[in-house]
């Protein structure tokens, strides 16, 4: 997508002025963000500088204290998951939750498994041949390559692992999909695998949120990147004009070192003892 197209046409997903603080700590600082269909945001940032519990905003996990969400331009109320569910916005989390003993059709179904007969038959039986139909025409749509539909995931690597949750969280009717960290665990060839699904998910017009420590990878597949620091957006660059030395001068607000947040609160605390004493 082009800065121009992404001017001018209506976010899919966009927060305004969220703020969010656990206790003392102010995780969120009115944090303006916006992700539209057809394109990849890279959501990158130090160590504990926001990004998961932003991404949590956003599946309504976490409620803000402050702020406003947006779905296709209309301001919505979301009070907990299954408000930005509805709407189309699916998470993949980085522990992925998958069951290893059971097969790929049944972690594609996992909670929502297809009944045949209708809730008003006593003795439910799955749909398993229609189950079945729509993995694989999932898995094509994505091209999604797993050995079989019936292998146990256990047995799988962690780049079909990881596509195999990604192609979970598309089953019903995703629109935004939200990836934490999905590359973290994974060797160069599933890391591009990988890659290669997320351009899929962007080419069908899906809106995509990928949080990443890996600047080679937000560069490989992002348009924008949003970068967080302390909690504060710290600036939105459009992939193509920027360089990885400009976000990681944005990362780290020019310091050239990576700075957490509790050396920071480290730092304010001892110029207050200055300034006090
Ligand atoms: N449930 C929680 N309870 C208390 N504090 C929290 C909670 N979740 C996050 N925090 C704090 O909020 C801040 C932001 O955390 P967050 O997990 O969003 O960072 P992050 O950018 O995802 O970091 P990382 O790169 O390490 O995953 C941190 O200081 C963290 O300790
Ligand atoms: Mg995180």
């Amino acid at each position: 997508m082009t800065a121009t197209a992404t001017a001018t046409s209506t976010p899919l997903l966009e927060l305004r002025g969220v703020s969010k603080s656990f206790g003392a700590v102010q995780a969120l600082s009115e944090v303006d963000f916006d992700v539209h269909a057809g394109e990849v945001v890279g959501l990158v940032g130090d160590n504990g500088a926001g990004k998961s519990t932003l991404v949590k905003v956003m599946s309504g996990i976490h409620l803000p204290d402050a702020g406003r969400y947006l779905f296709d331009g209309r301001e919505r109320r979301v009070s907990g998951p299954n408000d930005p569910a509805g709407f189309g916005v699916a998470t993949v989390y980085q522990d992925l939750a998958l069951c290893d003993n059971l097969d790929v059709v049944a972690n594609l179904f996992i909670g929502r498994e297809e009944i045949s007969g209708g809730p008003a038959r006593l003795i439910r039986e799955l749909d398993e041949p229609a189950m079945e139909k729509q993995a694989a025409e999932l898995l094509k749509t994505f091209s999604i390559n797993i050995p079989s539909l019936r292998a146990e995931v256990g047995m799988m690597s962690g780049g079909q692992r990881q596509s195999i949750a990604i192609a979970r969280s598309l089953v019903g009717d995703a629109r935004v999909v939200l990836l934490d960290e999905p590359t973290a665990a994974l060797g160069v060839a599933q890391t591009a695998q990988v890659l290669a699904l997320v351009r899929r998910l962007r080419e069908q017009g899906l809106g995509v949120v990928v949080i990443s420590h890996n600047l080679a990878d937000v560069f490989e597949v992002c348009d924008r990147i949003f970068v967080m620091r302390l909690g504060r957006k710290a600036g939105v660059y459009d992939a193509a004009g920027s360089t990885p030395e400009e976000i990681v001068a944005a990362i780290t607000g020019g310091r050239g070192t990576v700075r957490t947040q509790a050396a920071a609160a480290r730092d304010a605390a001892a110029d207050g003892e200055e300034a006090a004493g």
